[in-house]
């Protein structure tokens, strides 16, 4: 079983009043971009874990994770109270199949992500391995409000880097707000308005779809996808959706 080891914030940044960022030093195992691991802390003497996703790369340290306030959730707002050089538990060894080894080979990778749910992406696009596998690589970040689209530093890098190999496109869906699609990742696709957007036809022959986040989302889209002939990938049977929830 993994065990838990003790790790310390370096920073925890408030980006908003429900987004926060923990930096952390711990002495983890070797991870592959776009896992989980799971942190937890001792509330009223009892371990309280849950799964988080890691944002660094697996070469990047400090360990990054980005997070949402739950309302009335138990970890994270209490986890949002943390300051530098307290301590928190961290698994050793991370989980989760939301990795490159598992997309098979594919022209584009296209990266749909709700929330907090652009982490593992994040933590992929900061390895060189998407950049010598697909010619194009689309990231999607869907938010409510455009206070919600964090990491746009990270973004302007990427494309620094990366030129025309790497588009982004942000969907804000209750604000109007320039320069983004407003309303919802399945609305833009059913109308073509995403494909417009980044310029790029999305089609089970040239794309991989990656899924993570908000799962009303990654249901609701994965049912638009497969209703234009994407199937789910699996080992056994390889195809062109892989997904993460989050709850
Ligand atoms: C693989 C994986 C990776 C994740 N990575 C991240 C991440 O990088 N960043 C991040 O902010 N969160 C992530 N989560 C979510 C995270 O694990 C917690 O669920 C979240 O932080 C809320 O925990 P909490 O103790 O504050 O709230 P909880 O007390 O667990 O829940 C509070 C409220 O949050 C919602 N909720 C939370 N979990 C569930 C659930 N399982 N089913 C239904 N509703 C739920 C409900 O509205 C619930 O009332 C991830 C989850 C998974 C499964
Ligand atoms: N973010 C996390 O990691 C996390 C973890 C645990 C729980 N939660 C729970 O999620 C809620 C808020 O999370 P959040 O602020 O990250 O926002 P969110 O509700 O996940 O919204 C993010 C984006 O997803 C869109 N969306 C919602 N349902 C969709 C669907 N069926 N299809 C396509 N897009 C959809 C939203 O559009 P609309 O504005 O149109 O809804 C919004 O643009 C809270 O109840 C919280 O407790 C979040």
């Amino acid at each position: 079983m993994a065990q838990w080891v003790e790790g310390r914030v370096v920073e925890n940044i408030h980006w908003s009043e429900n987004l926060f960022t923990l930096k952390i030093d711990a002495d983890v195992d070797n991870f592959t971009a776009g896992q989980f691991t799971s942190l937890a802390l001792d509330i009223d003497g009892k371990r309280i874990a849950r799964p988080y996703s890691y944002l660094s790369s697996p070469s990047q340290r400090p360990l990054e994770f980005f997070f949402y306030t739950a309302t009335d959730g138990i970890l994270s707002n209490a986890l949002v109270k943390l300051k530098s050089n307290d301590s928190l538990w961290i698994k050793q060894q991370a989980n989760g199949f939301f990795t490159l080894d598992e997309v098979p080979e594919s022209n584009e990778l296209w990266m749909l992500g709700t929330g907090t749910g652009v982490a593992p992406f994040f933590s992929i696009l900061n390895t060189d391995e998407p950049w010598t596998r697909f010619k194009k690589i689309v990231l999607v970040h869907a938010v409510r409000t455009k206070v919600d689209l964090r990491y746009q530093k990270l973004i302007a890098l990427l494309r620094e880097k990366r030129g025309d190999q790497f588009k982004f496109q942000a969907f804000v869906s209750r604000e109007k707000i320039s320069g983004t699609i407003e309303g919802r990742i399945p609305a833009a696709i059913l109308d073509g308005s995403l494909e417009t957007a980044i310029n790029l036809p999305l089609s089970a022959e040239n794309s991989h779809v990656m899924l993570c986040g908000n799962p009303d989302m990654v249901k609701d889209t994965v049912e638009l996808l497969k209703a234009r002939n994407f199937r789910k990938n699996r080992r056994r049977t390889p195809g062109h959706i892989t997904v993460e929830n989050y709850w």
